[in-house]
C-alpha cells in the first residue's frame, strides 16, 4: 500500500518488517510508533488533520487485515496427531526442529539402573524388563497366591475394564515378581546344561498408595532370580551383600529377619547398614543405624513346579528390590515423589 505521507510510508515499512518477526501477531496493532502518530494529529494544522487521520486509519486497517489473515492461516492448519509415529526416512531439512539434545540430560533413575546392572552382569546375570501391563495369573497364580487369599490384598494397583481370555482384569502389576514364572519357564532348558538360571528384572510397578514422602504410586523394582543345584539361603545373602557393597562403594553389613511371601520359603526382610552414617545414626536411618529395604527368599516349591521345574532337583533364591530407595540412600534424597515431579532443579543435580 502506498502512503502520500511519507513519515506514516516510514513507519508502514517498519511495522511491515517487524510483523514477521512477532511471535504474538495482534502485538503489532499495539505498536508506540502507530499511537505516536495518532497522538500527532491534534499537532497538525488544520487542513492537513483530515488526509493526515486518513492515512494512519488505512494503515491500521491494513494491520488489522495482516493480523486477521495470519489467524484465518493458523486455524485452517490441520490439526497435529500426536500419536502418528516419527517417519525416520523424513529428509533431514523437513523435519521439525527439535531442542538441542545438550538442553537434556539423563534421568537419575535410569542412571543408577545401569550401575545396577553393571554391577549383576558381571555377576553373570542376564536383564530382561518387566511388563507394563500383565494378568493375574502371572500377577498371583504362578506366585502362588491362590484365589481369594488374603496376602493379594498387599498387592492393590490399577486394573483395566479390558480382560484377558479368563475375563479377568489386566494388571498394572504391583511388582517385578509377575516375571518370574516367565523367566524360569524360558530358561529352565539351561539347567539340563549345568548352567544356572541367572536373571535380572527391572521395570516399572504400579500401587494404590496413599503418597508421601516414601510411597509413590509409580516406581521401579529389579527382581532377582537365581536357579541351580545346592542353591541355599547362604549363596543369597552373599550375592546381596555382595551388590550392596559394589553399589555403595563400602563394605555394607546385612541382617535379615522372617518375612512372609507367598512365592518364598523360607522368606525375609534384609536390612542394610545406614551407607549414608555408617551405622551412626541420622535422619536418613532415622537414628537406628539400619534400613528396611527388601523382601526376598528361597523360591516356594510350588513356584518352581508351576513354571516346570523339579524342586527336589533344584534350588533358587529370588529378591525384589525398590529402585528408589537405594539411590535416596546413596544421595541422602528426602523424597521419593522427586523422582516423577519432572522439576528440573532436582534433576539437574544428576546432569
Ligand atoms: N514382590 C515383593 C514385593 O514387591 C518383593 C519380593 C519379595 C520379591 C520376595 C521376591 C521375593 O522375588 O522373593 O513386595
Amino acid at each position: 500500500m502506498n502512503y502520500e505521507n511519507s513519515r506514516i510510508a516510514d513507519v508502514a515499512q517498519a511495522l511491515t518488517a517487524r510483523f514477521n518477526e512477532l511471535a504474538d501477531k495482534p502485538d503489532i496493532l499495539k505498536a508506540a510508533e502507530l499511537k505516536a502518530l495518532y497522538a500527532e494529529i491534534p499537532t497538525l494544522p488544520a487542513d492537513q488533520r483530515a488526509s493526515f487521520g486518513k492515512e494512519i486509519n488505512q494503515l491500521k486497517a491494513e494491520l488489522e487485515r495482516m493480523v486477521q489473515e495470519h489467524q484465518n492461516a493458523a486455524e485452517t492448519l490441520p490439526p497435529i496427531d500426536v500419536t502418528a509415529p516419527f517417519d525416520m526416512n523424513t529428509p533431514a531439512d523437513q523435519r521439525p526442529e527439535l531442542l538441542p539434545a545438550d538442553h537434556g540430560s539423563q534421568h537419575p533413575l535410569t542412571t543408577e539402573l545401569s550401575k545396577v546392572l553393571s554391577i549383576f552382569y558381571r555377576m553373570g546375570f542376564t536383564a530382561i524388563e518387566s511388563r507394563e501391563l500383565d494378568d493375574d495369573w502371572h500377577m498371583f497364580t504362578a506366585l502362588n497366591f491362590p484365589e481369594g487369599h488374603p496376602a493379594r490384598d498387599d498387592y492393590d494397583t490399577f486394573m483395566t475394564t479390558q480382560t484377558d481370555k479368563n475375563g479377568k482384569p489386566l494388571i498394572a502389576p504391583a511388582h517385578t515378581s509377575t516375571m518370574q514364572n516367565r523367566v524360569l519357564s524360558q530358561f529352565k532348558g539351561s539347567l539340563e546344561h549345568g548352567q544356572p538360571i541367572a536373571v535380572l528384572l527391572p521395570g516399572r510397578v504400579f500401587r494404590n498408595e496413599d503418597l508421601d514422602a516414601r510411597h509413590e504410586h509409580t516406581f521401579y523394582q529389579f527382581e532377582g532370580v537365581y536357579v541351580d543345584k545346592g542353591i541355599h539361603a547362604g549363596n543369597l545373602m552373599a550375592t546381596f551383600k555382595t551388590f550392596l557393597s559394589e553399589y555403595y562403594q563400602q563394605d555394607i553389613e546385612i541382617k535379615s529377619q522372617p518375612f512372609y511371601f507367598p512365592f518364598t520359603e523360607p522368606s525375609f526382610e534384609l536390612a542394610l547398614s545406614c551407607p549414608f552414617c555408617q551405622k551412626k545414626g541420622c535422619h536418613v536411618c532415622s537414628y537406628s543405624g539400619w534400613i528396611e529395604l527388601l523382601g526376598m527368599g528361597m523360591i516356594h516349591p510350588r513356584v518352581l513346579e508351576m513354571a516346570g521345574i523339579d524342586p527336589a532337583e533344584y534350588t533358587g533364591f529370588a529378591w525384589g528390590c525398590g529402585l528408589e530407595r537405594l539411590v535416596m540412600m546413596k544421595y541422602g534424597i528426602e523424597d521419593i515423589r522427586h523422582f516423577e515431579s519432572g522439576r528440573l532443579t532436582f534433576l539437574k543435580q544428576f546432569a
